[in-house]
């Protein structure tokens, strides 16, 4: 045994590595060889944790965080490549280097073959071991983060609960992950109860907004002026019952993601400040003059055609290019095939849950009327039917007869209706009318849901 097994090379500066004080396990049955490493790689701002042979350094890692071994081959009790084949079951963030002597290169060769990051050989020179920890702990270091990485994708993705596993489904939370870092606006359209809300949230999730909050401003519940109010703020007097200062949502949601719900709804001079607002980047408060700067992110939600509105001039053409930079049209529950399934048997376990039921699935004509239904209503109609199913169900698995009537019925929905060309639009309507109607037993309220339109039009309708 030499006294001294490491050259005295000059010392390198710690590498960056070193800075984030790695812990290494030296692994060696030379006690004086384990001193020098420790005293070496301590200096250099290492945290050092030795062993004697490879039982002890399994012991070791069992307990520690370990980044990187240094461990010898031969060694009495368990040899480094035995070691090494059970960190990659216990540990296998560790990276491993491994310690040669004369005669073992080979062996050392095929320890990297196996996973080893590489090897030193002995007697060391300073500068190479600490070359080759300092690029071994870069490498683990880029592992473990992306290993992080996808933890908190799949973290995330758990906590948004966007179920769905079709493939325009797939397709839309890909987009939803690429755009969501870009400050791009947003316009996510689609039916009613397609999800815009969930993916608006989702998008603001994955993106680097994330630690500021989404503000959510719903355009269709406020009168103009309080809408106004409520994006702008206010200051005293800026109308009547203003009476002290307050911050718009714009202001809330600075630094963060502005989701405009029901975007279709604003009035024509909101939308000439909402356009300002978003090409100045800067607001101003109702009854105010100074402008305020903002740095905010817009989402914006229609299940309006806004190319349609554009048309009739109901809305601006310039804001709706202004908004529509990232378009996300989001599919119907139609379109989404055994969406329709997974969904239900995810609202079961919510429900179930809630209601403190234990119901175990679904009967065979339960899903099958369900998967016939053409779901007018979208992710929220089939929430709720699931809903009212769990809290009426009696029987173990959700019978056909606890799910609402247009599902049960859904089948005839499907039914094609002949209109020959020649046909009035006011007929065709009265046909469309009536035919919904006998598909639905009569029923008013349901007949008008599935057509979009009022019951009380329907009763005007028929009169
Ligand atoms: N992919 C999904 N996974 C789980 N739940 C969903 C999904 N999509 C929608 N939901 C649920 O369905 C309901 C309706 O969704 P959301 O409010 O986002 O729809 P929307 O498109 O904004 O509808 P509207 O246009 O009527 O406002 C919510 O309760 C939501 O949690
Ligand atoms: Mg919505």
């Amino acid at each position: 045994m030499t006294a001294d097994p490491i050259r005295n090379d000059r010392l390198p500066a710690p590498t960056a590595a070193a800075d984030a004080k790695a812990t290494i396990l030296v692994v060696d049955d030379e006690p004086e060889l384990c001193r020098a490493l420790s005293k070496l790689l301590g200096r250099n701002g290492y945290f050092v944790l030795t062993a004697g042979n490879g039982e002890e350094g399994l012991v070791i890692l069992r307990q520690e965080t370990v980044h990187l071994v240094l461990s010898d081959l031969k060694m009495p009790r368990m040899g480094g490549l035995d070691l090494m084949k059970a960190a990659q079951v216990i540990s296998p963030e560790t990276e491993f280097v491994i310690i040669t002597g004369h005669g073992t290169i080979e062996t050392a060769v095929e320890a990297m073959k196996v996973g080893a990051y590489d090897f030193v050989e002995k007697p060391f020179s300073t500068t190479t071991t600490l070359k080759v920890v300092g690029k071994a702990l870069e490498k683990q270091h880029l592992m473990a983060e992306n290993q992080d990485l996808r933890r908190r994708l799949e973290e995330i993705q758990g906590m948004h609960n966007i179920i769905g596993n079709s493939d325009v489904m797939r397709q839309a939370m890909e987009t939803a992950q690429q755009v969501a870092d870009s400050t791009a606006t947003i316009l996510l359209t689609g039916e009613s109860g397609t999800g815009k809300e969930v993916f608006a949230s989702a998008i603001h999730r994955w993106s680097d907004r994330a630690k500021q909050s989404m503000v959510r401003v719903s355009c269709a519940a406020l009168p103009e002026t309080l809408l106004e109010a409520e994006l702008f703020g206010y200051e005293p007097g800026a109308f009547t019952g203003a009476v002290g200062r307050r911050q718009g949502r714009f202001e809330v949601a600075h630094r963060g993601t502005l989701f405009l719900d029901e975007v279709g709804e604003m009035s024509l001079t909101t939308q000439v400040k909402l356009l300002r607002v978003l090409q100045e980047s800067t607001i101003e408060r109702l009854g105010g003059s100074d402008p305020i700067e903002v740095d905010v992110r817009i989402i914006a939600a229609t299940n309006a055609d806004l190319e349609e509105l554009v048309r009739e001039g109901k809305f601006r053409e310039d804001l709706f290019y202004r908004l529509n930079v990232i378009n996300m049209e989001l599919p119907s529950l139609r379109e989404r095939g055994d969406d329709v399934i997974l969904l239900a048997d995810y609202f079961l376990q919510v429900y179930n849950e809630k209601n403190g039921k234990s119901l175990q699935g679904f009967s065979s004509e339960a899903l099958e009327a369900m998967q016939k239904y053409s779901w007018p209503g979208n992710v929220r109609e089939l929430e709720n039917a699931i809903e009212r199913s769990v809290v009426l169900c009696k029987t173990e698995f959700v019978n056909v007869e606890s799910l609402p009537r247009p599902v049960l019925q859904g089948k005839q929905r499907f039914d094609a209706l002949t209109i020959p060309v020649g046909t009035s639009l006011r007929d065709a309507e009265m046909k469309l009318i009536q035919a919904t109607l006998d598909s639905v037993e009569g029923d008013k309220e349901t007949a008008a849901n599935i057509l979009g339109i009022a019951a009380r039009t329907i009763y005007r309708k028929l009169n």
